[in-house]
């Protein structure tokens, strides 16, 4: 049997991946709850893995200005997963909450209830939030730098794993006849002492039917591979291509023996767009005509001044790339999520030679180095494409972002899932009702484990 593909669907809010100059987009379309039930009953018709949902806390500033195209109007996950719960039975759902404003005794509580509500079907996608700038959201403006955010996040899973621990599996026996509803000292203690974070707990409900929900991990540093190595089931990543997939395969695969793990206990996801058409010709027709809606000339200013880190509102997008140096000593001229440059001297070096290799303008060099790994063709040549990354070990699926919102998963799970599944490489139905079993995850956790600076169930009180 060959290798089982998992696909996720991304529905991806307001930003340069998203066609929301569309007809069919409405000024709804991103908070209505028929658009996330619709994505929801697509990716569940397909029998995808789960139905994933990213997170923007604070609209991003450039040169004072709000930036209007991205991650605008993001609803709150929990509340968009827990009713999309209600209309989905299989697909498993979930959500990106930081780990740096959030406390790990709420976020266990609410991954714990939408596990419950979702009958095993919740994942939480732990982010560190790129910037300190959401911080001011939560009073906590600039908090932590970098490593200290990592150390947090791992810090808060390890609480959150504790406290779902914390209920022995069989606590509630619900005896009338006894009159005793949780059997006698299964209801834990959490104490944690890490450097960040410090909370003594006895959760309320009940172990989640998952034991722990599932971690997915997103971020690219040393720090981010690490964590997601310590403590994922699974990793969004951005290394779609087939050589930094296998790249970012292998290496993150190969940091899990130190922390006891094998490499099927995390999978290994990259954003993927795709474009189908009915010949090579169309389907290379319409990315085009896609891309150009996805990188209008603003999003190509704004995406150049944040390399450049001055004011280019005097620059032809359909122009050549600035003469001028990028300014690197200047207070960024960006606020919130944005892309960022170690080295924006060398970055503008490169765009400039591929620029002039190819004769590009401003526009079109943002729309050749801004794009995700995009699978474009035919059906049959997607679904190729995409088996052929799985096998060969660039990825173990993809989180499928649509450019359209909500119905451009449609043609994917019409088209494209039918192929995949005569290959023998998905599935035709779900095997399992948990989304850890969609994802051929072991089975997690236990009652009563101590982990590192955690005692899970220490001090379990008789019941009275
Ligand atoms: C593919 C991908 C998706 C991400 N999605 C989100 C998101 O939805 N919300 C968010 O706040 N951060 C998101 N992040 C940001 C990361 O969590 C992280 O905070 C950031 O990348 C900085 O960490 P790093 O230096 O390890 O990459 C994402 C990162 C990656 C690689």
């Amino acid at each position: 049997m060959p290798k089982q593909i998992h696909l996720a669907a991304h529905f991806p809010g307001v930003n340069h991946h998203t066609v929301w100059t569309d007809p069919s987009h409405q000024p709804d379309t991103q908070t209505a709850f028929a658009s996330f039930e619709h994505l929801a009953r697509t990716a569940e018709r397909g029998k995808l893995d789960f139905l994933f949902l990213a997170e923007g806390l604070r609209l991003r500033e450039q040169r004072g200005q709000l930036v209007d195209h991205d991650v605008v109007g993001r609803p709150d996950t929990y509340t968009v997963l827990a009713a999309l719960a209600g209309v989905t039975s299989r697909l498993g759902l979930a959500g990106t909450i930081n780990a740096t404003f959030n406390e790990p005794y709420e976020l266990a509580r609410q991954f714990a209830t939408l596990d419950h509500l979702s009958a095993g079907r919740a994942a939480w996608n732990v982010v560190t939030s790129s910037d300190a700038f959401h911080g001011a959201n939560f009073r906590r403006g600039g908090y932590l730098d970098h490593a200290d955010r990592y150390e947090r996040a791992r810090e808060v899973v390890e609480a959150a794993r504790a406290l779902w621990d914390a209920w022995a599996a069989d606590a509630v026996v619900a005896d009338a006849a006894t009159g005793v509803y949780a059997r006698d000292r299964s209801i834990g203690l959490v104490r944690t002492d890490g450097r960040l974070v410090d909370i003594e707990a006895r959760p309320t409900l009940p172990r989640p039917p998952q034991g722990h929900p599932v971690i997915i991990q997103a971020g690219d540093s040393d720090a981010g591979r690490e964590l997601a190595a310590q403590v994922a089931d699974a990793v969004f990543s951005r290394h779609g291509s087939l050589e930094e997939g296998r790249a970012f395969y292998a290496d993150v695969k190969g940091r899990l023996a130190r922390y006891g793990r094998s490499p099927e206990d995390l999978k290994i996801l990259p954003g993927a767009s795709f474009v189908l058409g009915d010949t090579p010709a169309e389907a290379e027709e319409r990315i085009r005509e896609i891309q150009r809606q996805q990188v209008r000339p603003a999003v190509a200013r704004a995406f150049v001044e944040q390399l450049w880190n001055r004011d280019l509102s005097d620059y032809d997008v359909d122009g050549p790339l600035p003469e001028i140096d990028p300014l690197v000593e200047a207070p960024s001229i960006t606020q919130g999520r944005a892309a960022t440059f170690k080295d924006p001297f060398a970055v503008a070096a490169t765009w400039r030679a591929l620029a002039a290799e190819k004769g590009l303008s401003i526009r079109e060099l943002v729309i050749e180095v801004i794009g995700r790994q995009s699978f474009v063709g035919t059906p049959e040549h997607v679904a190729d494409e995409i088996d052929r990354y799985v096998q060969s070990d660039a990825s173990d699926g993809f989180i499928l972002v649509p450019h359209l919102t909500p119905h451009g998963l449609d043609e994917f799970v019409d088209r494209v899932v039918p192929l995949l599944q005569e290959r023998g490489s998905f599935r035709t139905e779900y095997t399992g009702t948990t989304l850890r079993e969609h994802l051929g995850l072991p089975a997690a956790g236990h009652f009563g484990r101590t982990l590192d600076g955690v005692g899970a169930a220490d001090e379990a009180l008789p019941v009275a």
